[in-house]
């Protein structure tokens, strides 16, 4: 498929680089294709950044069939830019077309399409510490329609957003509130696809932590609040006596990026890494033992980000002293090394542009 591209004439200002933020700012142009039953997915097309036009009854603001993914753009010193991983999003994002009854996209043709939508705002791509471009695939649901059943038609869309740091404390570590009156997702749900739901699904327990001076949540399974899932929107990880624990994927975790990177990079480095269930009373007994050295989260947005302190009930558990431990911050350098072009990529991660 031929993709069609009209450019701007109304270039944005833009901030400098050491004032951005997450999220808030979006560049010139974006990518949009459309599906129908009768013609498949059509139209590729980038143009510059634009509302989308919605009849009050499109089925996504109503029904959620929404998904999406997160990626980043990174400088190198050399002015390059470049992808981390970027094919496994698209994979992703893929898995969760199906689990949301949507159709499924040609990885290799949306790959190519990002690639050609990043060079027409290439110089989007911030070159200040810690930021990046921000890269946002979505698909949503266009019937105009209100009875509940999957869309016959859908917009997939890429908009960039260059960032800086996502948690306000940067690399700082967090604090994190432990519910047992909430779940975010439960087994054979939503939990481990990448749509809409789950974060809405986050946002009252979220808010009860902010209220409470805490960062982010920390999700137990959905059936005994027993099981360590995730920690705010990321995946978390625990050492406990030399050994790195990140809860088994048991189809309501999010198999993140990231968090793949995190365990392929332990086990080159010869640390027992674990993917198994993990209790929040192991957890609490390790921190009374004395054998909990640290936990940390990762994702996309933040890479890695420590953990302070953990309230749980009447207990509040100060972790590695709510300093950033040893294995978080090597974790974090590496992974931002191979990011920004710093380290050489021996992992096969990085994808030019
Ligand atoms: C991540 O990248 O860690 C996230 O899932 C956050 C994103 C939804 C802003």
């Amino acid at each position: 498929m031929q993709i069609a591209v009209k450019r701007t004439d109304k270039p944005k200002s833009r901030p400098d680089d050491s004032d951005l933020t997450f999220g808030t700012l979006f560049t010139d142009h974006m990518f949009n294709m459309d599906y129908s039953p009768d013609k498949g997915w059509h139209n590729p097309r980038i143009e510059p950044y634009a509302q989308i036009p919605m009849d009050p009854a499109t089925m996504v603001l109503h029904y959620g069939q929404a998904v999406f993914e997160g990626l980043k753009s990174y400088r190198t010193a050399s002015g390059d830019i470049q992808l981390f991983r970027p094919k496994d999003n698209f994979k992703r994002l893929n898995r969760s077309c199906r689990k949301l009854c949507i159709p499924e996209l040609d990885e290799e043709f949306v790959f190519s399409s990002l690639k050609e939508l990043l060079k027409i705002d290439e110089s989007w791509v911030p070159s200040a510490p810690e930021t990046s471009l921000y890269i946002r695939p979505t698909i949503i649901a266009m019937d105009p329609f209100l009875g509940v059943r999957a869309s016959n038609t859908y917009r997939f869309f890429i908009i960039l957003s260059p960032v800086g740091v996502y948690y306000k404390e940067g690399f700082n570590p967090v604090k994190i509130w432990v519910t047992k009156d909430h779940v975010r997702a439960v087994r054979g749900g939503l939990g481990e696809v990448k749509t809409a739901a789950n974060y809405a699904a986050s946002l009252f327990a979220g808010e009860q932590a902010h209220k409470n001076g805490y960062t982010q949540v920390l999700w137990l399974d959905g059936i005994e609040q027993r099981y360590i899932e995730e920690v705010g929107s990321m995946n978390i990880f625990f050492v406990i006596a030399d050994e790195l624990i990140t809860p088994m994927l048991n189809g309501s975790i999010l198999p993140g990026i990231t968090r793949d990177s995190v365990i392929a990079l332990a086990k080159k480095w010869n640390i027992k890494a674990s993917e198994r269930k993990i209790s929040i009373d192991e957890v609490l007994k390790a921190h009374v033992s004395g054998s909990l050295q640290e936990i940390f989260g990762s994702g996309t947005a933040a890479v890695i980000s420590p953990v302070g302190e953990l309230k749980c009930g009447d207990s509040v558990l100060s972790i590695g002293n709510g300093k950033v431990g040893p294995l978080a911050h090597r974790f974090f350098k590496t992974l931002t090394d191979i990011q920004y072009g710093k380290a050489k990529d021996s992992m096969g991660w990085i994808e030019p542009v």
